[in-house]
């Protein structure tokens, strides 16, 4: 079986979906033929990783696969592991090219001594390799590699590239997604496309056409308009209703501990929802069950407790 995360990795810059800046820079670097130590900075699933997949095409061509070298969090992290895959892809001479790049995929992952012994080997081999580094967080960085290295910000995707990359998929896999199941792969994927492409091959084997609902129960996450509507029932007194909502959420096999925070998330950001003082007493409300069920009471009958309570505040 072909992983669609390899079959759609976008083979050239033009590919990449949004990241401009970034892919200026980079196609800078291609026509100079040289290339900086780089932090690939931004969240997961935006093309960080493709996009020095790339850079290495551009500048090796065919033998690309020999002068690029890849270490990614699944491999062992153990400093002595990677001095040791270091040391033996740096020595080696680079086949038709000034130097070699060597990318730390999730360097963010990477011990302060790790790292630190990172740079001195930058420093040892910087004369025929290319360091470069992806990382969510910057921060996580030590300062002595960051000011060494180029740093490229790779920004969360929009709604649009998101919808923009589903249609491109969808057309080329013959998906029928409608309007609504297309919003639900955007919001359950949270701008991660490496996510979203798992998801829609997983999708894909179970049927060519893809609903909202299909979506939700088959990545685990919850339908938020639902979690709206129950909380609203619940709120203007409608204990059944509201129990009905989240009865035919929970029976769709959402995992409570996800219904939680992401009852957590809504009372908090939509401020709509509730009336200040309320929202204090359903927060509190909700931690309390949350422990409850931590310590073993049953979810459903806790759920129930919660939304009887919600219901109550009303009178
Ligand atoms: N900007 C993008 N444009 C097009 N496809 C992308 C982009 N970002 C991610 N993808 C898709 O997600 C997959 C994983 O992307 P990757 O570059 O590995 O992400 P990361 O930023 O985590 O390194 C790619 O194979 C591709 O299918
Ligand atoms: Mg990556």
């Amino acid at each position: 079986m072909t992983l669609w995360i390899e079959k759609y990795r976008p083979a050239s810059f033009d590919d990449i979906i949004g990241q401009r800046d970034s892919i200026e820079k980079l196609r800078a670097m291609v026509k100079q033929g040289d290339v900086q130590h780089m932090i690939l900075s931004g969240p997961p699933g935006v093309g960080k990783t493709t996009s020095a997949m790339v850079l290495a095409k551009e500048i090796f061509g065919n033998t690309w696969t020999q002068n690029f070298m890849e270490l990614n969090a699944s491999d062992d992290r153990k400093l002595s592991v990677i001095q040791g895959k270091v040391k033996e892809f740096a020595r080696s001479r680079p086949i038709d090219a000034p130097f070699k790049i060597i990318m730390f995929d999730e360097a963010d992952s990477l011990t302060q001594e790790a790292q630190q012994a990172l740079r001195r080997m930058m420093e040892e081999y910087s004369a025929t390799c290319r360091f470069v580094f992806s990382v969510n967080y910057q921060s996580n960085i030590i300062e002595p590699l960051q000011s060494r290295c180029a740093i490229l910000r790779f920004q969360p995707l929009s709604k649009e590239d998101v919808l923009s990359f589903i249609d491109r998929i969808a057309g080329k896999e013959g998906l029928e997604i409608d309007v609504k199941g297309k919003e639900a792969l955007e919001y359950v994927s949270r701008g991660d496309l490496r996510a979203l492409v798992n998801l829609l091959q997983s999708l894909s084997n179970i049927s060519k056409k893809i609903s909202a609902d299909t979506v939700y129960v088959n990545s685990g996450m919850v339908d938020i308009g639902k979690i709206i509507e129950g909380l609203k029932a619940a709120i203007s007194g409608n204990y059944l209703k509201s129990k009905e909502t989240f009865s035919s959420l929970i029976e769709s096999g959402v995992n409570m501990k996800e219904l939680i925070s992401q009852i957590f998330n809504v009372l908090t950001a939509q401020r709509d929802v509730l009336d200040d003082k309320a929202r204090g007493y359903a927060i509190e409300k909700l931690a309390e069950i949350d422990y409850k069920i931590v310590e073993g009471a049953t979810p459903f009958i806790q759920f129930q407790a919660f939304l009887a309570f919600l219901s109550a505040l009303k009178g």
